[in-house]
């Protein structure tokens, strides 16, 4: 959260915020923690409903009754076929989490946004001692095993997926989580691509505040195949990340793949609109990320004139892109671009 904070204090004029690769949406908190509206667009429908709930006014209370009103209406969905499934989730857990997928596919409301980012939050994990907080038999939280590898592991350690209603675990997760929720600036979150989105929007912005895929990760759209269920996906391991900016076949098409990004930025931004970039990229992809990323802005030739480049800081504190994505190593090189708008772009 560092990085968005530090350049919404840096740009205290700023009215209306943009994220064009907003992911879970740490810019879209940050700009409603200091009052200002925000739009994020992101490709990924996981990160795309995460992000969505950060923008979301609403009471724990509220969140609850509308998981309690979706049982109370009795089963809707059906069970998915194979194994996994019967090994995953204790059967009437099960049945819960198809009610309540079902209905929340077709819910478009803030409390609803919330209870399906409740949902994504607790839908598997770590089995606990004490009160449960996922509702899955044993599994890793961060990704979800691979369906044959899971049941050989619940198969051999002879671990039966225990009941857990879903009604409590989503009301201590709603509680934790709604505790201390600033108020609401209003804003939306996109999913899609983002220059086709950008094309599509009317607001205009001063100032956008991104981090765009690392140069050389790998996009994890398989490990989060469980969630992405979820949210109205197939039952099983989906393989594609199409549409992802990182699936470039090669650094040129990457750079122009931003280039194109900040060039429909800066068709929804006032003159004098501040762009400021969070990049990197891993060792492993043998780049310098400052040179990828200036490239870029200066390949989109839309008015954006770069102002400051700076290594990205060695705070332990500051949570970098690789520790959340969990797998990289920690020696990422990271880079902070701000540029200003300074021509109306042609
Ligand atoms: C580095 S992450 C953003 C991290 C973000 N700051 C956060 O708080 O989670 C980059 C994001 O860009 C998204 N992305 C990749 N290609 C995209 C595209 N063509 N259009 C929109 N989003 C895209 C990915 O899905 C990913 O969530």
């Amino acid at each position: 959260m560092d990085f968005p904070l530090q350049q919404l204090a840096a740009k205290p004029k700023a009215t209306r915020v943009l994220d064009p690769f907003c992911g879970r949406g740490t810019t879209l908190y940050a700009a409603r923690l200091v009052g200002l509206p925000s739009v994020g667009i992101d490709i990924n429908p996981v990160a795309a409903a995460i992000a969505e709930a950060k923008l979301a006014q609403v009471t724990s209370t509220a969140v609850v009754r509308l998981a309690q009103q979706i049982l109370d209406g009795g089963l809707q969905g059906e069970v998915p076929e194979g194994e996994f499934w019967q090994w995953c989730y204790e059967a009437e857990t099960l049945r819960e989490i198809i009610t309540l997928r079902a209905s929340l596919i077709e819910l478009n409301t803030p409390t609803a946004a919330m209870l399906r980012a409740v949902l994504l939050g607790i839908l598997h994990g770590p089995r606990n001692k004490g009160l449960p907080s996922y509702l899955s038999n044993q599994m890793p939280r961060t990704y979800a095993s691979k369906p044959a590898y899971a049941v050989k592991f619940w198969k051999t350690r002879g671990m039966e997926p225990v009941r857990i209603p879903a009604l409590d675990v989503i009301a201590r997760r709603a509680e934790r989580l709604l505790k201390s929720a600033p108020l609401a600036q209003g804003g939306r979150v996109y999913l899609g691509d983002s220059v086709e989105t950008l094309r599509g929007l009317r607001q205009k912005f001063d100032l956008v505040v991104t981090s765009p895929p690392y140069y050389g990760m790998r996009t994890y759209v398989a490990d989060q195949w469980l969630r992405s269920w979820f949210l109205g996906g197939p039952p099983e391991v989906p393989y594609s990340s199409s549409g992802q900016i990182a699936r470039q076949p090669n650094q040129e098409a990457f750079v122009q793949a931003l280039a194109d990004v900040w060039a429909a930025t800066a068709l929804r931004c006032h003159r004098g609109a501040r762009l400021a970039i969070r990049f990197g990229a891993l060792p492993s992809a043998r780049t310098d990320p400052e040179r990828l990323i200036l490239s870029s802005v200066r390949q989109a030739d839309s008015g954006w004139m770069v102002k400051e480049v700076r290594p990205a800081g060695t705070s332990p504190k500051r949570k970098r892109q690789a520790e959340q994505f969990g797998k990289a190593g920690s020696a990422i090189d990271e880079v902070d671009v701000v540029a200003d708008l300074i021509g109306t772009p042609s």
